[in-house]
């Protein structure tokens, strides 16, 4: 894979909402639902200081974004989201390790995740480790599965 990592810029996050909005509609979800989880899918400037964010660009195009926010020695990983087009082929992966060795170097000892049920079997293959069910931020009454990754255990 010829995807390089780098933070972005703040004129290209409308484009990391649109791919995270892209990347979640692959599970199936129905339009209604894709709109509720439109705003905690938009990554705002501010977001830029409060979190570290890296996108993977292959060829110009960006096909990747993951963000994570580290509060003292806790870490939450707030986005991972691979193009359609790119699934299953190793940037998932590298955007997951990017995650938490940012979050190591910034003295996070665990990395909280709230998966999508569909995407937890992939963070259960990452060594996270299932940790009961948190509230969705964009669905009322919508559980998901929460997952704690020990870091330094890459
Ligand atoms: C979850 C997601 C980031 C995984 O990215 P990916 O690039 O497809 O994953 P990778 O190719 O790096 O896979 C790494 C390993 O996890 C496995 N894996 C990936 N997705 C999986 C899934 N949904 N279920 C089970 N295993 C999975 C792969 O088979 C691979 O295992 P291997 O090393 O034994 O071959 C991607 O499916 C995605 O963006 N989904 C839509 C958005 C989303 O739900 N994001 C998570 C929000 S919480």
């Amino acid at each position: 894979m010829t995807c390089v990592l780098r933070p972005p810029t703040v004129e290209e996050l409308p484009t990391l909402s649109a791919l995270c909005l892209r990347s979640k509609a692959v599970w199936g979800y129905g339009n209604d639902f894709m709109e509720a989880c439109r705003s905690e899918l938009t990554i705002e400037a501010c977001e830029l200081q409060s979190s570290s964010i890296a996108v993977a660009e292959e060829n110009g195009k960006i096909v990747g974004v993951a963000q994570v926010r580290v509060t003292g020695s806790w870490a939450d990983l707030l986005k991972l989201f691979v193009e359609p087009t790119m699934l299953r082929g190793g940037l998932g992966m590298k955007l997951f390790h990017w995650a938490a060795s940012e979050a190591t170097a910034m003295g996070a000892h665990r990395m909280a995740i709230e998966a999508d049920p569909d995407a937890a079997p992939f963070y259960r293959r990452m060594g996270a480790k299932d940790s009961g069910f948190a509230p969705s931020g964009s669905i009322p009454g919508r559980m998901l599965p929460k997952l704690i990754k020990e870091l330094g255990s890459m």
